[in-house]
């Protein structure tokens, strides 16, 4: 044996050829997870194979669990890179410091282990590359980190005492096809399981069932390597394997995970299957799963876990999967490589649609024009159709996967042809997919990531220009909507599109979960945290969960938007002279299903608080069907309250999750106006106007009632969020670096003008950044009813602005003590212009630190939407128009500052912003800018603010 097999391009030797898998059978097992001995060296032949020979001594050595990486158990560390290679490009050739991990385990045979039979040894992951020995003998090697590997070792068991020893090198040649956007983590990461092998066991077998939604019939049929018979005793089938035949059973949708149990039984074993009839195809251009087509409302998974990397238990991939369908997610991209097969066993229970994607990404290639790309050097193919079919014969008995992914960010070549040719042949019943080759010559859908709208809308006409043959095929969005950080903004926009045309099928939220590794010092850690010379930062966390798997605002605005029932008003108005009252249009936006699980509720609220509530009766609506339903006459006769209808669509099996939801204006907001009257008087060094004072020189306001209010002023900072710091696709200008260059964050407040009036205190003011000419002309004018006090805000630019404002406001710190929010506007959790569908009108109560959304890296966050009042800290203030809210206890610029959220300590005021306006989000840290009506153009504005002191809940 060489011992540069690490180094050359072949996928391994030794190994078994791939069969299906399934989770257990009759057949005896053994897991071999747990604690193993450990032994790390710097490069890969740092150490002999003595360790591999029976009786050697590991007792200095120290332990490590398994499944698990090494470097998040105190050896090594891990690297983060999105698409460079953390070593120099000389492919199959690594470099000479390889940490190489040693790990040795022993095992005794249970008692009752059979005497007769095969058995086998089973690896659901190494990365990169593994030698194996069993009892001093070696079984061979293997690359292909999450891909399954299997050595016959029956010869060689023993009853007791028997040595398993398994080297694991970082680097391999395997490490350029799997150059994804993540940690660089060796590790045995999966499980290592012994599987006895009876006498006349299965061999590999490929379940067929197929769906033919105009006979309502499944044809059913187990081609298997090994004789043997299929039952199916719901359906009262029992036939031969390779045999056919057809029942009338009901389809597998990831709506309706319809799963008929079965049994393979060959001469020697039992295993059970779990059977879902479904028929996929791309017809009339479109992508047609029993003869409907059907949207992907999707998202990009990663395995990800704070604690354990890539190596996940069943209650985290079930808590995943259970999650996705609580925000009405109906697809998954296993970006990108094959997940462990346990979780698709969960997609198919609980009913997920998969595209299924190879462990297979050179994307590092593109820093040198993808020169000498594996996927287009055909001694590399044979390690490609490795990969493809270790993918494919491992998952093709699962009816979640509806589509096969060659892999991700390859470039284009002859060995993803390949793969695709082998595909095809082996399972023509699935469609195929890749991103990175705009000709489709090897897919069946158009795929693409991060397309703008506006190119997404001429896609859907059909109207891009592309191959002809790419015009008839369907199109996906295999990866959109960049949720790193604060964002992703424009979900509703894409969605619009999506639902408008039927060749736009939807699309994959870039991405799951946030890949911030659990950390002492920085609660979590992202790319630098572990001193690596090259690295990507904080882009490794962009999901729509948190690290902990809390949703993000990000995930409550995807639900909000993909929900499955539509819910408008057709007349809400209270306009009864025609017509009869308000009336809600329902519309099914299942692809399947119609919606008989769920019940639907009214409410009717006033100013924000529930005043009547009641069932609304949704007839059976078949999908894409719709209903326009009166609403009953509200009991409440007042007049001058905002009134507004929500409507809600919760299940019906008693837990009243809720799936879907809108609210209807009924009668408008009034702002109350507040009369002038009283007179501003000097007091002294103070201007006493109504319940406040002001410092006489510099027009400062300094109380409100008993409350210190500092400086309050015009504001227009915030700290950048990872898409304010992105480079637009088309401009390539990225509003965080441009907005520094002006120096908004270090704005200069020049007091031009205090006036006193009769009825006003007016402070004229420039508010303008060193070293430039722009400006913002600003008056406060402050009046007061003699309980109430009033500020209107007057902004006016002058010279040429080019760029948009952060965001337009006022900012004033409040006494550290205070605590509790109320307000009565959109909630409960933060918005921004195009981030605002889950924002619900209503009254919200938070502490300041509830307030706060816990993005990886400190970021703008937090503003609550759409606000009419608010009270915190002793005041109330209420907006005309409606205002962003937004407090927390630590400056922008200390935000700003900040890179890790254990940086952010509350130090002196609460700092409040009202805003009367805020620059969108976009999805700019990977995409396009936000859209043009969610920009924040420096334009003349004014707003107004009414403040009164309140008693504070809060304070003691
Ligand atoms: C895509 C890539 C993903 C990820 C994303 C940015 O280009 O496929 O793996 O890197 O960009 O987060």
């Amino acid at each position: 044996m060489s011992t540069t097999y690490h180094e050359d391009v072949s996928p391994g030797s030794g190994t078994l050829p791939p069969r299906a898998g399934y989770a257990r059978s009759d057949a005896m097992s053994l897991s071999l997870n747990g604690s193993w001995r450990f032994r790390l060296s710097p490069t890969a032949d740092g150490a002999d194979y003595s360790f591999a020979a029976p009786g050697y001594d590991s007792g200095a050595w120290d332990e490590v669990a398994v499944p698990g990486h090494w470097v998040l158990q105190g050896h090594g560390a891990p690297i983060y890179t999105n698409h460079l290679y953390p070593f120099p490009v000389d492919p199959p050739r690594v470099p000479t410091e390889n940490p190489t991990g040693d790990h040795l385990r022993t095992f005794d045979l249970p008692a009752r282990w059979p005497g007769s039979g095969e058995a086998v040894l089973r690896f659901d992951g190494v990365e990169s590359c593994a030698r194996v020995w069993l009892n001093g003998e070696e079984l061979g090697e293997f690359k292909g980190s999450r891909l399954p590997h299997e050595f016959a070792v029956g010869a060689l068991l023993r009853a007791e005492g028997n040595v398993l020893a398994v080297r694991v090198h970082q680097w391999s040649s395997g490490s350029y096809l799997e150059d994804q956007d993540q940690w660089w983590m060796p590790g045995i990461f999966r499980d290592v399981t012994l599987l006895h092998r009876p006498d006349g066991a299965a061999g590999d077998f490929f379940v067929h069932a197929a769906y033919d939604h105009r006979s309502g019939r499944g044809t059913l049929r187990v081609d298997s390597a090994v004789p043997g018979r299929v039952t199916v005793p719901e359906l009262g089938l029992d036939l031969a394997a390779g045999d056919e035949a057809v029942v009338e059973a009901d389809p597998w949708t990831a709506e309706t995970p319809r799963l008929y149990d079965g049994e393979l039984a060959t001469a020697g074993e039992r295993i059970p299957l779990r059977i879902g009839f479904r028929t996929v195809l791309v017809e009339d251009g479109v992508i047609k799963v029993n003869g409907r087509r059907i949207l992907f409302r999707g998202v990009n998974r990663h395995e990800f876990h704070p604690e354990t990397g890539r190596t996940l238990d069943l209650e985290t991939m079930r808590a995943d999967v259970v999650l996705m369908k609580q925000h009405n997610i109906n697809a998954v991209r296993t970006s990108h490589y094959p997940p462990h097969p346990a979780f698709l066993d969960l997609c198919d229970e609980l009913g997920l649609w998969v595209v299924d994607e190879c462990d297979l990404e050179t994307h590092g290639f593109t820093e040198q024009d993808w020169r000498a790309n594996p996927v287009d050097d055909e001694r590399w193919t044979p390690a490609l159709l490795d990969r493809a079919a270790r993918m494919v014969e491992r998952d093709k008995n699962h009816p979640s996967v509806v589509v096969w992914s060659l892999g991700n960010e390859c470039g284009t070549g002859r060995g993803l042809t390949a793969m695709a040719d082998w595909i095809r042949g082996r399972d023509p019943e699935r469609l195929i997919h890749y991103e990175g080759d705009l000709s489709c010559a090897d897919t069946d859908m158009y795929s693409r990531m991060y397309a703008s709208h506006a190119e997404v809308a001429a896609i859907g006409r059909r109207e891009d220009d592309g191959p002809p043959e790419r015009l008839q095929l369907p199109f996906v969005l295999c990866e959109y909507a960049h949720a790193m950080g604060n964002g992703p903004g424009g979900l509703s926009e894409y969605q619009q599109l999506f639902e408008a045309h039927a060749r736009n099928q939807g699309g994959f939220v870039w991405e799951w979960i946030d890949h911030g590794l659990a950390h002492p010092e920085f609660g979590y850690a992202y790319g630098g945290d572990f001193g690596e010379e090259l690295h990507d930062g904080n882009f490794v966390c962009d999901g729509l969960l948190f690290p902990d798997r809390t949703p993000s605002p990000g995930l409550v605005e995807y639900k909000k938007v993909i929900q499955p029932v539509g819910i408008e008003g057709v007349r809400t108005d209270g306009d009864r002279t025609e017509g009869g009252g308000a009336a809600v249009r329902i519309t099914n936006k299942y692809d399947f299903t119609d919606l008989s699980h769920l019940t639907f509720e009214w409410s009717f609220d006033v100013d924000g608080e529930t005043a009547e509530t009641g069932v609304l009766d949704v007839p059976v609506l078949a999908p894409g069907e719709r209903a326009d339903l009166e609403l009953p006459a509200p009991a409440y006769a007042g007049r001058n309250a905002e009134t507004r209808w929500t409507v809600r669509a919760l299940l019906a099996d008693g837990t009243r999750h809720e799936v879907a939801w809108a609210q209807l204006p009924a009668a408008p907001r009034q702002s109350p106006p507040v009369a002038p009257g009283s007179r501003p008087r000097r007091d002294g060094q103070s201007v006493v106007l109504g319940p406040a004072s002001f410092d006489a020189r510099t027009g400062e306001l300094r109380t409100i009632g008993p409350v210190d209010i500092r400086q309050l002023r015009l504001d227009v900072w915030r700290a950048p969020t990872d898409n304010d710091n992105g480079a637009d696709w088309q401009s390539g200008v990225r509003y965080g670096q441009r907005w520094r260059e002006l120096g908004l964050h270090r704005m200069q407040h020049r007091l031009d003008a205090v006036e006193l009036s009769d009825d006003a205190l007016t402070v004229r003011t420039r508010v303008a950044p060193a070293a430039q000419d722009i400006a913002l002309v600003t008056a406060y004018r402050w009046t007061s009813d003699g309980a109430r006090l009033r500020l209107t805000v007057s902004v006016a630019p002058e010279g040429e602005w080019t760029a948009p404002l952060p965001r337009l406001g006022i900012r004033f710190g409040l006494p550290a003590g205070a605590d509790s929010v109320s307000w009565f506007g959109g909630g409960p959790g933060e918005a921004y212009p195009d981030t605002r569908s889950a924002s619900r009108l209503g009254r919200w109560h938070s502490s300041v630190d509830g307030l706060q959304t816990p993005y990886v890296r400190p970021q703008e966050n937090g503003a609550r939407a759409d606000v009419r009042w608010a009270e915190v800290g002793g005041v109330r203030v209420e907006g005309d128009p409606e205002f962003w809210f937004t407090a927390r206890r630590w400056t922008s610029e200390q935000l700003d500052a900040a890179e890790h959220r254990t940086d952010l300590r509350p130090a002196g005021p609460v700092w409040v912003n009202l805003d009367h306006a805020q620059q969108g989000i976009g999805s700019q840290s990977c995409g396009p800018r936000p859209l043009d009506q969610h920009q924040l153009a420096a334009e003349p504005a004014e707003f107004t603010f009414t403040f009164a002191p309140v008693p504070d809940p809060g304070a003691e």
